[in-house]
């Protein structure tokens, strides 16, 4: 695991789409798993600039998102779905019908989980899986809990979590109890992961995930068994794991 510090949001945003960048040069065909979430707003932002300049080309890129509400519509707003088109697809010349995020409104939970896991099988995984991270630990909507799940799967979410996340909604009642998900398998299926980490508020999470115990506990502390990792932290969310001593 390579831990990359970055001085603040922005630059860890700047680092997080140099790197991006460099595997859609190299490989104009790959596949990037996506994450949604303030984290990688920033770097969205810079990739769709570096597109606007001409220096990268989406039109050979797929795409297979972590997680989408179950519930939500892809034009609720607060979709994973729109959130991918508002600020990414709609500005690059990916496909979009290269585009895959799990959908909210399926009939059946069971079939559609099981085509998403077949889907992100066909692709052998994502070439890149970027990843955030929430404050308790999670990784896509894998919550804490006494084992890891495998394939894409329909998961109750975290009372931290809806809180954490009703600053989008209008009230933390009209935030959805569940969400589709990637499983652990799933995401560890990538060749390598991309995980952004900014503020204080991700101190723990960063520091239990990297620096503690692999425990489904802290679904994050499984990438200590991926073979490649980037984590790329501002100075606040290594904070912890500075005072700690265990971050030089
Ligand atoms: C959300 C998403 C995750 C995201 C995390 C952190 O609930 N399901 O994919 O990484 O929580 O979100 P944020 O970047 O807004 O802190």
């Amino acid at each position: 695991m390579r831990i990359i510090e970055a001085k603040d949001y922005a630059d860890m945003s700047k680092k997080a789409s140099e790197i991006i960048s460099a595997k859609v040069l190299l490989t104009p065909n790959c596949v990037l798993g996506l994450a949604t979430g303030s984290t990688p707003i920033g770097t969205y932002e810079h990739l769709v600039k570096k597109y606007q300049s001409g220096d990268l080309d989406f039109s050979n890129v797929r795409s297979i998102n972590l997680d989408e509400y179950k519930g939500l519509s892809g034009d609720h707003d607060q979709s994973y779905r729109y959130f991918m088109d508002t600020h990414f697809f709609n500005h690059v010349n990916i496909d979009k019908a290269n585009t895959f995020v799990p959908n909210g409104l399926a009939k059946d939970s069971d079939t559609a989980c099981a085509e998403y896991n077949a889907l992100i099988e066909s692709f052998h995984g994502a070439d890149l899986q970027l990843l955030g991270i929430g404050g308790n630990g999670h990784i896509g909507f894998n919550e804490p809990s006494d084992e890891f799940k495998k394939g894409v799967h329909c998961v109750k979410l975290a009372e931290s979590t809806i809180k954490a996340n009703a600053r989008f909604f209008e009230s933390e009642e009209d935030v959805p109890k569940y969400a589709y998900t990637m499983g652990i398998g799933n995401i560890m299926s990538a060749k390598t992961i991309l995980l952004l980490a900014s503020g204080t508020a991700k101190a723990q999470a960063v520091y239990d995930s990297f620096f503690g115990a692999i425990t489904p506990k802290v679904q994050g502390s499984i990438l200590q068994l991926h073979p490649d990792v980037i984590v790329i932290a501002d100075q606040d969310a290594l904070s912890i794991a500075k005072e700690k001593g265990v971050l030089v």
